[in-house]
């Protein structure tokens, strides 16, 4: 039997009160799946091959014999915050696609323009023989849009940030990376020769502590998502600054979830700050707002042509392609010349606080369109991302390791394409779904 069929329909939960019915169902679904070590549970047949790991792991089959498996679902449309799925239209809450732009037709037509101009491909690495007239028309338009001196187009946010500070952290040098920060930043410091110190998400004591204890080395970087990706959270950025100027370190910061959501005209949570000069190194992408594919390093021009000339991840890698190229800068146009997709896309993040605070979900309280709701237990977690499956609405899971154990939670995000029925039927599920399991008061 699969697992989200037991609330409604199995007499045994059926009668009993939601507090109660969770806890069984929550049992039950632990009999038959090691929920808190799956994702890193250890091969059983480990030290017999490198490939043993893989035959013994069984976590993924698992949670689909249970019906609860919630990745890699097969989209077959897309249509604003829609998606087709199985045959069934769904309302996606767990897309990136912030200002609706992945279908506008302005920027379907530029992208195949490109697409027939330059063909599907650049042909290599932009280092050698990919770079394109429109790389660089992106690259100027989106120094002027940030107020940068310069940038590089890469061919993803990953490795923007990956190829960055590898290239920038020398042997002597340490980055000071939030413990919340996107894994291409651990990736990066991970693959540079510098030392790397961790500080508490957001703590801005701790982080002075890290400081004062490195303050003998001179080059320390402070690297920071804008907006951190499953809290949702702001970073402060004005702490950070201070401590900067005081400790005489530079700063990275991660603009992936700010640009095209917070500050003037999008341009980030730098500038939500009114920080833009502090910040030496910006790093964007464009799979979030701009609705595509490829990221970008903005920073003083001497900083981009030495990561133009040493970063790996830019340099040993095919060029982003033409239609996504001009798509890009097309859906960058848009975004300045529209500016009431940003206030929609407030509005509806407003909207979506208030009524999920006013059911009773522990949410955060901020301008950011992540809404992570917070559950705690894994099972729970995914039984319920189940259940709002079911009922029309696809949301993201965050568990453990992405999440510490038992801070599992459904990670919604929400976009200017959202309708208002869209918003009030997400609404009425979590509602549903959330005093059936007696998470939020009846
Ligand atoms: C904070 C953050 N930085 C960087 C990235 C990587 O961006 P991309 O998807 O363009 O590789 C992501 C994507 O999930 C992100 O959330």
């Amino acid at each position: 039997m699969k697992y989200s069929q037991l609330t409604f329909d199995d007499p045994n939960y059926k009668n009993a009160p939601p507090h109660l019915r969770r806890d069984q169902i929550v049992s039950k679904l632990k009999e038959s799946f090691d929920f808190e070590n799956a994702h890193l549970r250890a091969s059983s047949n480990e030290g017999q091959g490198v490939l043993s790991k893989c035959h013994g792991y069984e976590a993924p089959d698992q949670a689909k014999d249970l019906g609860i498996y919630p990745y890699f679902r097969e989209i077959e449309a897309m249509n604003g915050a829609h998606v087709t799925i199985g045959g069934r239209d769904v309302i996606t809450v767990s897309s990136n696609n912030y200002l609706g732009l992945t279908k506008d037709p302005r920027v379907i037509e530029s992208a195949k323009n490109a697409l027939e101009k330059f063909g599907t491909g650049c042909t290599g690495s932009r280092f050698v023989n990919g770079n394109l007239s429109i790389h660089k028309k992106l690259e100027d338009d989106i120094s002027l849009f940030l107020k940068r001196e310069d940038t590089i187009v890469m061919s993803t946010g990953y490795q923007a940030n990956q190829g960055t500070i590898a290239c920038l952290l020398g042997r002597k040098d340490i980055a000071f990376s939030d413990r919340e920060n996107h894994a291409s930043i651990y990736e990066g410091c991970a693959v540079a020769p510098g030392t790397t110190v961790r500080y508490r998400h957001n703590d801005m004591d701790h982080l002075e502590h890290c400081l004062k204890k490195y303050s003998g080395v001179e080059g320390k970087l402070i690297i920071t998502d804008s907006v951190f990706s499953m809290s949702g959270d702001i970073a402060n950025l004005p702490g950070i600054v201070k401590l900067a100027r005081d400790y005489k370190a530079n700063i990275l910061v991660d603009e992936a979830h700010g640009m095209g959501v917070i500050g003037e005209a999008g341009r980030g949570a730098t500038s939500y700050y009114n920080l833009e000069k502090e910040v030496d190194i910006y790093v964007g992408t464009f799979s979030k707002s701009m609705g595509s594919i490829g990221g970008f390093v903005s920073a003083h021009p001497k900083v981009t042509e030495y990561i133009r000339h040493k970063a790996s991840a830019f340099i040993f890698t095919a060029a982003l392609p033409p239609a996504s190229v001009a798509g890009v800068n097309t859906a960058l146009n848009i975004m300045i010349q529209e500016p009431e997709r940003i206030q929609q896309l407030r509005d509806n993040t407003a909207y979506m606080k208030k009524g999920l605070f006013g059911m009773g979900f522990q949410i955060n309280n901020n301008p950011i369109p992540i809404i992570p709701i917070k559950i705690g237990d894994e099972a729970l977690t995914l039984y319920f991302n189940q259940l709002l499956f079911d009922q029309g609405v696809f949301a993201g899971v965050a568990v453990s390791p992405v999440v510490p154990a038992f801070h599992a939670m459904i990670r919604t995000s929400f976009t200017s394409a959202h309708t208002q029925e869209d918003l009030d039927h997400v609404l009425r599920t979590f509602k549903t779904i959330g005093t059936d399991l007696g998470i939020i008061p009846q």
